[in-house]
């Protein structure tokens, strides 16, 4: 075990004051924290800052203005571009004032659906220069999604651009938009467009305004200062029924989490290059695209294109040894998708990973079998950690920067500084060493963790209700006798399909709202590639038509009110979905039955011949093993 490592875990636990008022040093504050936290007010509650000051302007005021800030690597457009830290704080100045002339103002919302471009992150950090806050969409949610996030979040304006690539399609945006502010209730003052050159977008009358004839026209607008306290971003996410949480993230605590996070976790400092290649709809594109290596005066890195197909398997690899990637984080669905394409490494081998030294993996479980493929294939330590939309940062990990090695497939490993984890069985009470039961994490969370969700602060309580003391962060696990921490799944109907969270109560909904359907269950399969996909068992109407069609029209309804990242296409139209006597769906037993597991007919069952259809779907070999 790392010295370091015990070191500073003991002392974030002992002394969180200290801890946290010492980790605050490595931000520039217009008010300086006296209090690290206080029960009522949160972390730094009497300090103020600038977000987009730290990222940006400090390091240029610092003299580090020639630097490289932010590096645009495109494979789908092939274009590179390399944002200097004092070109950063033109664009994203500039940015802010042609905000801030549409009457953007502290505290206001602004609502982004764009893709993986530099506008996007000048965007967010032009909020967050404003005091504005935020919320990102991810391109992959279709319009009746969108609409929700705007009714809750009220924006002032919308950001968008005519379109994103997706490997070799390109997705309209701007259709999805004018949907969504048609079926909003809530109205933004103005759609502002970027007009990307592959896809011109059709503007609206006076509501749609063209991003570059704007931003030609403005002049640069200065920081604001923010209480620590004041939200810097709405993040939206999957909770378990069809309304999305939106998850608040503070100013303060945030800067100083992230910043820490990437000096003790990854090893990043001013000057390295570091790559998270998710999306900046996602919390790693927030917090490890945009916001913590720009805090810490890194260069980072933002990727449009796939980890296949653009344009081949080797993209990251070449993008890795292009650019100088000291640390890369991706998630483990990217790199099955990698192995499928070359399973012997053979691009790796022949492009090389020029100045690697690790790989993270979040997002999802990340299977021994990728992780051993992928460490052997790179030679270099490739370390799972764990964390969600709430934390904003990593909860569990090896924290490889401060000398800890230690490292067992299947575990995320240790908690990180700041964190309590306990592993508490039903009755609340703890379980021993290597059983499983709730993992949940003792209050107050560190810095950087959400202290509320938008309009739903009843939601944010009832997570830090079901265990007194805790917050529960809805996955099981255990501890095993050496204190690595395992994952092993969900407790709620939350599912993980390539690193996207997604939530199956919410399909259940639409498929449950088709007209012919009586009654639905849907649950996440094991899939080798995306981790978990969802499939649906759909109970038709007597009367309605089934059949092909109805499979289809399910489909394209889950497409069209979730979007496609929801990733259904396996829909099935069965007679009747197992129950219990008292009427409960047998979701377990469907998935167990879907993944090809031994399953016991569960005494409970309302109809033990209901399996028998189970097992003529799921083939002999699952029929077997059916008891
Ligand atoms: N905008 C519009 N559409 C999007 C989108 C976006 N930003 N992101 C995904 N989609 C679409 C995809 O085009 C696809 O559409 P299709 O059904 O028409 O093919 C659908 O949503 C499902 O996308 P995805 O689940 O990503 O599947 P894929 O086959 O396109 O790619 C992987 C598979 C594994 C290569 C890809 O999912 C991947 O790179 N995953 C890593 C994700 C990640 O980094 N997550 C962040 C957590 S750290
Ligand atoms: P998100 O909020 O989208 O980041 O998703 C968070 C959820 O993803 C967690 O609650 C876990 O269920 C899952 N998850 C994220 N990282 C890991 C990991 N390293 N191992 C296992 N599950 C993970």
């Amino acid at each position: 075990m790392s010295e370091a490592y015990q070191q500073r875990y003991a002392q974030s636990i002992a002394d969180p004051e200290g801890f946290w008022l010492a980790a605050a040093a490595g931000i520039d504050w217009a008010v300086r924290p006296a209090t690290a936290h206080d029960a009522a007010r949160g972390w730094f509650p009497d300090a103020a800052l600038n977000t987009c000051h730290n990222a940006v302007d400090r390091h240029v005021a610092a003299g580090r203005g020639d630097s490289a800030a932010l590096i645009y690597d495109s494979p789908v457009t092939g274009t590179v571009r390399r944002y200097s830290y004092a070109e950063l704080q033109e664009a994203v100045a500039r940015t802010a004032g042609m905000l801030a002339a549409l009457g953007v103002e502290k505290g206001d919302r602004v609502v982004i659906y764009m893709p993986m471009i530099p506008e996007t992150v000048f965007a967010m950090l032009a909020c967050a220069r404003l005091g504005a806050v935020h919320s990102v969409v991810f391109g992959g949610f279709a319009a009746p999604e969108l609409a929700k996030r705007i009714d809750d979040a009220q924006p002032k304006l919308l950001l968008t651009a005519s379109c994103g690539i997706e490997g070799t399609k390109t997705v309209a945006y701007k259709p999805l938009v004018d949907a969504a502010l048609a079926l909003a209730k809530h109205q933004v003052a103005h759609v502002l467009l970027l007009q990307r050159p592959m896809l011109e977008a059709a503007m609206q009358g006076a509501r749609d305004l063209d991003w570059a004839e704007r931003f030609e026209a403005t002049a640069p607008a200065p920081c604001t200062d923010v209480a620590a306290t004041d939200p810097l971003y709405i993040l939206y996410t999957s909770g378990t029924t069809g309304t999305p949480k939106g998850v608040v993230r503070e100013n303060g605590g945030h800067a100083v989490a992230l910043a820490w996070s990437m000096a003790n976790i990854y090893g990043i400092g001013a000057g390295d290059v570091f790559w998270a290649a998710s999306d900046v709809g996602w919390v790693v594109g927030h917090s490890y695209i945009v916001y913590a290596p720009l805090l810490v005066g890194a260069t980072t890195l933002l990727f449009e294109g796939k980890p296949v197909g653009t344009p081949d398997a080797g993209t990251f690899w070449r993008t890795i040894a292009r650019h100088g990637v000291k640390t890369f984080f991706t998630a483990p669905t990217a790199i099955r998708a990698i192995r499928k394409e070359d399973p012997d490494a053979k691009l790796l081998a022949e492009i090389g990973l020029g100045d690697l030294q690790a790989i993270f993996l979040a997002g999802e479980r990340a299977d021994p079998d990728t992780l051993a493929w992928a460490g052997e294939k790179s030679g270099l330590p490739v370390i799972d950690h764990w964390w969600q939309t709430e934390l904003g940062w990593p909860a569990i990990a090896s924290c490889h920067a401060l000398g800890d090695s230690r490292r067992r497939p299947g575990s995320a490993g240790f908690p990180v500084p700041g964190y309590r984890f306990d592993v508490l069985g039903d009755d609340g009470a703890p379980v021993g060493p290597e059983e499983t039961g709730h993992v949940v994490i003792r209050a107050p969370l560190p810095p950087g963790c959400y202290r509320t969700l938008w309009n739903n602060p009843a939601g944010y309580e009832k997570c830090f209700s079901a265990f007194a003391g805790y917050y529960e962060t809805g996955d099981a696990g255990h501890i095993d006798t050496d204190g690595f921490i395992h994952i092993m799944g969900r407790t709620d109907d939350i599912i993980n399909v390539a690193g996207h969270r997604l939530s199956t109560g919410q399909m259940e909904q639409i498929v449950a709202s088709r007209p012919e359907v009586a009654e639905c269950a849907v649950i996440g399969a094991d899939d080798a590639l995306k981790g978990m996909i969802p499939m649906a068992f759909a109970v038709v109407k007597s009367g309605a038509e089934a059949g092909e069609p109805l499979v289809r029209a399910i489909i394209a309804e889950v497409r069209g009110q979730l979007g496609p990242v929801a990733a259904l296409k396996d829909v099935h139209l069965v007679r009747a979905l197992p129950k219990t006597r008292s009427g409960k769906i047998l979701r377990a037993t469907l998935r167990r039955l879907a993944n090809g597991e031994k399953v016991e007919t569960p005494p409970t069952i309302e109809d033990p011949a209901v399996l028998d259809e189970y097992r003529a779907l799921f083939g002999a070999e699952a029929a077997q093993s059916v008891a």
